[in-house]
């Protein structure tokens, strides 16, 4: 039975913004886009680069060491070099808590 667990809160995000946390053995991050929020996990699929690092545009989260390009909403690749996907998280927000789905 998948768990959730509570990671952060509203207000820790602004949005546009993203943040940092570790979930047992993943650190992931938590992205702020149009009002909504998306979790995937801070690594690269190219070169295990902290893709918290890069840029948040929108739905797309840009590598900072190369330029590859990731669609947060499903973690698919958009631009190159990558070309695997990055590992998603289900989320849901209830009242001023977020949570991550864990399997
Ligand atoms: S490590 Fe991310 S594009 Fe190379």
């Amino acid at each position: 039975m998948a768990e959730y667990r509570k990671v952060a809160t509203v207000s820790d995000i602004p949005d546009g913004g993203m943040k940092t946390y570790r979930l047992d053995h993943d650190q992931i991050v938590i992205c702020h886009s149009g009002g909504r929020f998306y979790a995937i996990v801070d690594e690269c699929s190219h070169d295990a680069a902290p893709i918290s690092t890069g840029h948040l545009r929108d739905h797309e989260i840009v590598c900072p060491r190369h330029g590859a390009r990731f669609d947060i909403t499903s973690g698919t690749v958009t631009a190159p070099p990558a070309v695997a996907p990055i590992d998603t998280f289900e989320v849901k927000v209830e009242g001023e808590d977020i949570f991550v789905r864990l399997d």
